[in-house]
């Protein structure tokens, strides 16, 4: 019998198709073998997609997992149509990245062209001889004393004037993420520009500069999120979706950038004699006057300095509440320390300061941070990159690695970080800067570590002088850390704030510590609806070594990698 011809050009499609899909199951399920030295299983066209796509809401644990899992404590992670990406939690690669072979491993341009658009050619944001040339300048103005004195300044009227008063008339639960993130923004933007945005004060305002910036920032960091880099920039030249967003809210901050820019330049000329001490003025009075370069350095040391503080108080704030023990012995620091000179009391603080190395250990600001190789290079691990690999070193991950803290790494214990000498007093004992690289290390390290370390020892003492944050979450129910640009607690922070008992209340009483008016509860907004509340936080992702969800039981054990 003769087919009729539509019935055979039907019969060799499906032919076709059956056979392609034939050859496809074949390929992904026979055929296909890890193309890693160690990482999620991987296939060919897609990489590990499946992987990706099914732990994409716990980038960061999963990632720590794979790494902490591998012998070497490098992975290889395929991302589809053959991009590559190796993940190190190895403190000897680490150091050769950062530090070692710094010249093989600049920012790179890719990372470069994701950010452009926010932070410009900004310190964050570039390599070479730029960035040389602006952290040469940076560093000056952050070594002066005088700088140092003014953060202190700034520091202090901003708890005393605004987040004290706040907790003090606090009757309702608060966000304290938000308000942590509204006090450093307020803090930073002083630092950066002289500007006060007011964020934090008892209406808890919208700012349209704050609001255009955090949305700048939330979808430059997806773009880094984003299957392949084709998609956003489809979507930026066609001005559509997310990047007609980006573009209006970079447009806000860059035009409110300029305009105070252009109201200090004549202010400075106004008043040559002005002692104005935050960077955009020291910028201008030592001769730059290049508007594109000084907006950049400025949207960048805002973003350097607006979460990261936050982000590290919050969690902070967290696991004190579930280690009495420790905050017990932070008030007996806060009482022994004089309070005539703010910076006397920080400096010394040496429990608190292991306290917040400690907390950050464990819950990074900065969760992982990338670079990219400029050449085909073997590792120290003999892991072979190639030109144009990003190396993302895992910041989070090597914070919970037991190689490098023990079998109690998941306790939160702050005499890790402390010795005692003779008199039995506790000395700070700093850790190698590439096993803990949380500020970064190398040529590159944080510009604002001591900077940040004095705003937030300044904020512990101010707060816990007075008060008792107690968390108003569900019994045995963890907050999720998630990272985007900087970490933040999914879902915020909700707290009660308690006056603390009389007799330290006293102490504080008799010293400099402030007064402020009745409580107000109406003046406050409040922050929390049950429904965004963590113990409301549904539904769980599944747990793992590095979640630490549930409260209490000992290190969990660790969940079997991805098959290699
Ligand atoms: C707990 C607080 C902080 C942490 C954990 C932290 C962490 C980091 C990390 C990991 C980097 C490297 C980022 C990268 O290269 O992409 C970095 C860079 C930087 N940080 Fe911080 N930071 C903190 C606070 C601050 C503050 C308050 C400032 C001051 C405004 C600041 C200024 C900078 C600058 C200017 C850089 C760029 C340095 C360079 O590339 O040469 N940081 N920080």
């Amino acid at each position: 019998m003769m087919l009729h011809p539509s019935a055979m050009i039907d019969l060799n499609t499906s032919t076709f198709i059956l056979l392609l899909l034939f050859s496809l199951v074949f390929i992904f399920f026979f055929i296909s073998k890890p193309t890693g030295k160690y990482g999620p299983k991987s296939y060919p066209l897609i990489g590990s997609l499946f992987s990706l796509l099914q732990n994409r809401h716990r980038f960061i644990q999963w990632t720590a997992d794979i790494v902490n899992n591998s012998p070497t404590k490098t992975a290889i992670i395929h991302l589809p149509l053959g991009r590559v990406r190796v993940i190190t939690a190895n403190p000897t690669v680490v150091r050769h990245v950062l530090k070692s072979r710094f010249d093989l491993y600049p920012k790179g341009p890719r990372a470069r062209n994701t950010l452009f658009d926010l932070l410009g050619d900004g310190i964050i944001n570039i390599d070479g001889d730029g960035w040389k040339f602006q952290r040469q300048i940076s560093i000056h103005e952050f070594s002066t004393k005088s700088l140092r004195n003014y953060v202190e300044h700034v520091v202090d009227a901003e708890l005393n004037d605004r987040l004290l008063p706040i907790l003090a008339t606090s009757t309702t639960v608060l966000d304290f993420q938000d308000v942590l993130q509204r006090f450093a923004f307020d803090n930073i933007c002083k630092i950066a520009f002289g500007y006060d945005p007011a964020c934090l004060t008892p209406s808890m305002p919208d700012e349209i500069f704050a609001q255009a910036f955090d949305e700048a920032v939330m979808i430059s960091t997806g773009r880094m999120r984003s299957s392949h880099p084709f998609i956003w920039k489809l979507k930026r030249f066609f001005n559509f979706g997310s990047e007609k967003r980006l573009r209006n809210s970079i447009k806000i901050v860059r035009e409110f950038a300029n305009k105070l820019i252009k109201e200090k330049t004549i202010e400075l000329k106004r008043n040559q004699s002005l002692k104005s001490v935050d960077l955009l003025s020291r910028f201008l009075i030592s001769g730059h006057s290049d508007e594109r370069f000084i907006t950049d350095m400025v949207i960048n040391f805002i973003l350097a300095g607006r979460d990261t503080t936050s982000a590290a108080l919050t969690w902070f704030f967290w696991l004190l509440h579930n280690n009495p023990r420790v905050e017990k012995q932070i008030l007996q620091e806060i009482k022994q320390k004089p309070e005539t000179s703010v910076y006397d009391e920080v400096k010394d603080m040496v429990y608190t300061h292991a306290s917040l190395c400690e907390s950050m250990r464990l819950y990074p600001p900065v969760a992982i941070d990338a670079k990219e190789a400029a050449t085909d290079e073997r590792l120290p691990d003999n892991t072979f990159v190639k030109k144009g690999y990003p190396v993302t070193y895992h910041i989070y991950a090597m914070g919970r690695s037991e190689e490098l803290w023990g079998p109690d790494w998941a306790e939160f214990r702050p005499e890790r970080w402390l010795e005692q000498d003779m008199l039995g007093r506790w000395v700070f004992k700093p850790r190698d800067g590439y096993e803990y690289p949380v500020f970064q290390a190398g040529p590159r390290v944080c510009l604002g570590k001591e900077m940040a370390f004095l705003q937030m020892k300044r904020v512990v003492a101010g707060v816990l002088r007075r008060f008792k944050v107690v968390p108003a979450v569900e019994d045995g129910v963890e907050p999720v850390y998630v990272a985007y640009f900087t970490s933040v607690m999914e879902g915020g922070f909700p707290v009660r704030i308690e006056e603390r008992d009389v007799s330290l209340k006293n102490v504080c009483e008799t010293s400099s510590w402030r007064r402020y008016g009745p409580s107000s509860s109406s003046l406050f907004k409040p922050f929390f609806s049950s429904s965004h509340s963590i113990g409301d936080r549904s539904p769980p992702p599944p747990p793992s070594s590095t979640d630490l969800r549930r409260r209490r039981p000992p290190p969990p054990s660790r969940s079997p990698p991805p098959p290699p």
